[in-house]
């Protein structure tokens, strides 16, 4: 080790970063993180998939409730809203799982070092008035809301989604533009909470990369549940005036401009890599056209001893995958094989009903070859219809000639956990045949990814 201070330095401790630490450390390496903000865990723990679920899971029963669906359940309430409380628990969720981590770096000898990092040479990087030598330096800096020219967000009438987990009251009319994954989960929080919300989309549909009839579907049932879409429609302006917004839009191909009042509007039309101050150029490196560190198959940068992972590369932004990423760079560098599938990595929106897809979509399965649909709606399943749950369906996309599943998507309000199923069985080369004939618990939302496999080949039972 000599002069150096760590033998891995790992820049970010979202899941990305401090998995990458805790790893590192696991296989005996001396390790340090650095991290700019007051707890760990990044923006997963802090303003992402942590809080939004917490706002998610508390926002479905209140509405459930609220609504009066549960009387169909025998169930009777007298319901009110307490936000206060509500956000008390997101808070206490957020401030639990980042101790976690902070708990886990003791256990693991990691040292935080507190403050923003910046390279001053390929091995050396600057933090507050410190200077750290490592022999490997991971850069796990995440990435920032996507700003939209000339709209301000000021996170009190304009937010983006960090604003919009804390909102003080319940807007009366809330504007999303974008309509991701962002968009969709924050903005049905605040639709089950009372809010009108109008969703403006540039596209012609939502939720860009999932499979075609997935998307169809998802914007049916958003829409039944109230959420309005203006699709292939773009922002061209917001005003604020006092605790109102005001936004000019127009049609995506051009036309007659209209303008939409509303009290809250939110921003969600992507996230863009941190890389600002970071001062790459000091290490010899630089960022692609669309501000990404590029890697290679190792997660390694052009420059030896310096690798990135998790949403500052290439790739899809999500928790999951940045920590997978963290273990392989981490057994990477210690000289171990670290691999991660980037064919199998699933994505879940988590509205009610969830939306959850791995693999290709169906669109690109056909663009490779000849494929076998098979499909399976809720309706028919005995659970879903059971739980009075019966929106969604399962679709499983194979290869025409071997079988073998190239991607799955689902909607049902269990879809992120039924994704798991299908995720192993690909990771594992697994036909359609193969999850067919895999026995599954009776009576479980799940069975419907069987009855889809079957249906693959024609043959599925309760339809
Ligand atoms: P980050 O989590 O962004 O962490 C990077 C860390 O690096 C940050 O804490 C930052 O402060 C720090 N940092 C940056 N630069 C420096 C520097 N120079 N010096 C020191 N520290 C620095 N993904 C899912 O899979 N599931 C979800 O349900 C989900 N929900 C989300 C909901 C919301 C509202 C948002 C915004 C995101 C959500 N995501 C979700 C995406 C997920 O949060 C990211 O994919 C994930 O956090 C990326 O991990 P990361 O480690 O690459 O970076
Ligand atoms: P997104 O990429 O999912 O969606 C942005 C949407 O905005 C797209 O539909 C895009 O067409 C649209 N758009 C872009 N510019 C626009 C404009 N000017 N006007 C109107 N619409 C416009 O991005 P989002 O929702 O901001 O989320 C960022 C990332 O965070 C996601 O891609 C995802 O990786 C991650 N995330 C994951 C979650 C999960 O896994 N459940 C939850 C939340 C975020």
């Amino acid at each position: 080790m000599a002069d150096y201070d760590f033998d891995v330095l790992v820049i970010g401790a979202g899941p990305g970063g401090y998995v990458a630490a805790i790893r590192a450390a696991q296989l005996g390496l001396k390790t340090g993180c650095v991290e700019s903000r007051e707890t760990l865990g990044g923006t997963c723990l802090n303003v992402g998939c942590i809080p939004s679920k917490a706002m998610l899971h508390a926002s479905e029963l209140y509405e459930e409730a609220a609504s009066g669906k549960l009387g169909k359940l025998g169930i009777k309430a007298q319901v009110e809203l307490d936000l206060d409380t509500m956000h008390g628990q997101r808070k206490d969720a957020v401030k639990g799982l980042t101790g976690g981590i902070e708990f886990l770096f003791k256990k693991n000898k990691i040292e935080w070092l507190k403050g923003h990092a910046a390279f001053t040479g390929k091995d050396t990087v600057q933090v507050g008035d410190r200077t750290v030598r490592a022999k490997n330096i991971v850069i796990a800096t995440g990435s920032s809301v996507t700003p939209l020219p000339g709209v301000t967000i000021d996170q009190k009438v304009v937010v983006d989604s960090t604003g919009a987990l804390e909102l003080a009251k319940v807007p009366g009319h809330m504007v999303v533009i974008g309509g991701g994954v962002i968009g969709l989960e924050l903005g049905s929080v605040w639709k089950r909470l009372g809010a009108k919300v109008t969703v403006v989309e540039f596209l012609d549909q939502i939720l860009p990369g999932m499979d075609g009839e997935v998307r169809k579907e998802a914007n049916k049932i958003f829409k039944k549940q109230g959420i309005e879409f203006k699709l292939a429609t773009k922002v061209t302006g917001v005003t604020v005036s006092g605790d109102k917004a005001t936004l000019t839009v127009e049609p995506a191909a051009g036309g007659a401009a209209e303008t939409i009042e509303a009290d809250a509007v939110l921003v969600s039309i992507g996230r863009k890599p941190n890389t600002d101050g970071l001062a790459l150029d000091k290490a010899g490196l630089a960022t692609n056209q669309r501000g990404q560190v590029e890697i290679d198959h190792d997660f390694r940068t052009s420059v030896p001893g310096i690798w990135a992972i998790g949403d500052v590369v290439p790739g899809p932004m999500l928790a999951h995958k940045a920590e997978d990423e963290g273990i392989a760079v981490a057994e990477n560098i210690a000289g171990q094989t670290g691999i991660v599938n980037h064919d199998v990595i699933p994505s879940v929106v988590y509205t009610m009903p969830e939306i959850a897809g791995v693999g290709l979509t169906e669109e690109q399965a056909k663009e490779r070859g000849e494929v076998k649909v098979g499909k399976f709606p809720m309706l028919a399943n005995s659970r879903a219809k059971t739980n009075h749950e019966p929106d969604g369906f399962v679709k499983v996309v194979a290869d025409a000639k071997t079988d073998r599943v190239l991607g799955v998507w689902i909607i049902a309000s269990v879809a992120g956990t039924m994704i798991a199923q299908a995720a192993q069985a690909m990771e594992f080369g697994a036909t359609s045949e193969d999850i067919a004939y895999t026995c599954h618990a009776h009576p479980t939302h799940s069975e419907a990814l069987k009855e889809a496999a079957m249906a693959v080949t024609g043959k599925p039972i309760h339809i």
